[in-house]
């Protein structure tokens, strides 16, 4: 196949890969790019789930064509409404006319915001706990309010233990990306998902008793395999537990004494043996990807400058980015080179 990739013998994904993007959500860097799943599943009732990119509407409808092998589908469901997933909704509605949208109150809604109009003659509105019978499969919607938007829903299709996990278990970098899963999952859940850490714990208890054989993340690989793994990275995570024995030193430096002081630490600390240190300096690293660190860790030093009778611009928003993602559970200690005009 050109476009799609086979899940199963009846889901294939049609989603695609962004090697073009810069930032996204206009913020984060991914240097090996993005991908924004799409799946369809094939059986006596045919429904595709999400769309893509707005950049990619012709690709994506090539890749459904392609796996649909001239036929149509039956139903669209929306899990999420960012423009990321949601942006080919007309598109698809207007190549396949008796197609029905299926979604909750919330994604209409949101419909309704977006296109002016929410498909009252062609949508099947779905509560928690809803089935929909394709034939062989069944999709059960399972809610995952604010994770990380207000009308996020999962799907649980039983036949094949699959699970729809809408961003959960998404990451940063494109599917034919060879990096490993971790780093770039947790950099994209600590930034998006992060201050969520109640409502993804309400999911995965939910999950909890389903024999899931595989993961389908509207990001990233399809998961198949050591499920667990990923599973306890998620309840670390948002639980916001502690990844990894080790500290994060976060440094500003003005002159160069300030990280001067920081390094020094970090070598004191290393010849005492501490497990893992890592230290990086705000300015010239990655926010996401130290945000992330300090949620890894459990022990974390902010070294910096006062500047303009406050915090150094950049360890400002370091913090700020920490607090609100509900920064918890961590010891954190202080370097504060003030020789300007030193602050409690
Ligand atoms: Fe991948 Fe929340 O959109």
């Amino acid at each position: 196949m050109k476009y799609a990739e086979k899940v199963s013998q009846s889901i294939y994904n049609v989603g695609v890969n962004d090697h073009e993007i810069d930032l996204f959500e206009g913020q984060y860097t991914v240097p090996n790019g993005m991908a924004y799943n799409s799946y369809l599943i094939r059986d006596e009732k045919c429904c595709v789930m999400d769309t893509v990119d707005a950049r990619f509407r012709h690709e994506w409808l090539d890749a459904i064509a392609e796996a649909m092998e001239g036929k149509a589908p039956d139903y669209l469901v929306i899990q999420h409404m960012e423009p990321d997933h949601s942006a080919n909704i007309l598109a698809f509605t207007n190549a396949y006319p008796n197609a029905t949208v299926v979604g909750n109150v919330k994604t209409f809604a949101m419909m309704e915001q977006f296109y002016g109009k929410s498909f009252e003659d062609r949508r099947l509105v779905v509560a928690e706990g809803d089935t929909l019978s394709l034939g062989s499969h069944t999709l059960h919607f399972v809610f995952a309010p604010m994770v990380h938007w207000p009308e996020v829903m999962m799907t649980w299709e039983d036949s094949e233990g699959v699970l729809f996990s809408a961003d959960g278990f998404g990451k940063f970098g494109a599917r034919d990306a060879k990096e490993p899963w971790d780093d770039e999952a947790r950099r994209y859940y600590i930034g998006i998902v992060g201050k969520y850490g109640s409502q993804v714990q309400s999911v995965l208890k939910k999950a909890a008793g389903l024999p899931v054989q595989k993961i389908l993340p509207l990001h990233g690989p399809v998961l198949t395999e050591n499920l667990g793994h990923y599973i306890d990275l998620y309840k670390t995570w948002s639980s916001y537990g502690v990844e990894t024995d080790g500290i994060f030193i976060a440094y500003t430096s003005v002159y160069g004494h300030t990280k001067a002081a920081a390094e020094a630490l970090a070598e004191k600390l290393r010849s005492k043996g501490c497990p893992k240190v890592e230290i990086a300096d705000l300015a010239r690293s990655d926010m996401a990807e130290n945000v992330a660190n300090a949620f890894r860790y459990g022990k974390i030093v902010l070294a910096t400058t006062t500047y303009n009778a406050g915090i150094y611009p950049y360890m400002r928003t370091f913090i700020e980015h920490l607090t609100e993602r509900n920064f918890q559970g961590r010891t954190v200690a202080f370097i504060e080179n003030g020789t300007w005009r030193p602050l409690p």
